[in-house]
């Protein structure tokens, strides 16, 4: 297993949508366990194939509290089929958008299908913050940062720190 390279936001990369996956190979679960390591090893609850800088529709996530025992979930092709109700995600955070935090608002709950790694098909019935984190992950698979959906004075602010960031080093 290896750790990845995260891509940051304004990369590019992270705009395009991604390609639906139509076979689980050896390739795909390397993928997914290079992805998890990135994930454990940054640390952060979810992480997209995109970030790591694969165009295809797999996220992987993980929301056990941090001294508890891993409990690593693999979503490939997931598509949220019906939502219901609205919430504020408080202070949401992305690993390809450091030193940034944002209430975004999303659907308190939704319905995903997708398929396991295994190619077994997968029903998730989510609310709380489970749910946060699916629509966040397939945001990214659409091509959709959580930057994008908060305010423009915020990103501008966002984007100042980051040129500031950029002379300095
Ligand atoms: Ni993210």
């Amino acid at each position: 297993m290896a750790v990845l390279k995260i891509r940051t936001y304004p990369d590019k990369f992270l705009k395009q949508p991604t390609k639906p996956l139509d076979n689980i190979d050896g390739q795909t679960q390397k993928m997914i366990d290079d992805m998890a390591e990135t994930m454990y090893q940054a640390p952060g609850v979810g992480l997209a194939a995109i970030q790591a800088g694969f165009d295809q529709s797999v996220i992987v996530y993980d929301i056990a509290p941090r001294d508890e025992k891993r409990v690593l979930n693999v979503l490939i092709n997931p598509r949220i089929i019906a939502h219901e109700g609205s919430v504020l995600s408080e202070n949401e955070g992305c690993l390809s958008v450091p030193d940034f935090r944002a209430d975004v608002k999303r659907y308190a709950q939704v319905l995903v299908e997708g398929v396991d790694r295994d190619g077994n098909p997968l029903r998730i019935e989510a609310d709380g913050f489970l749910s946060v984190v699916l629509q966040h992950e397939i945001d990214h698979l659409n091509g959709t940062l959580f930057i994008d959906r908060v305010s423009a004075l915020k990103r501008q602010l966002y984007n100042r720190h980051l040129k500031k960031k950029m002379k300095k080093s």
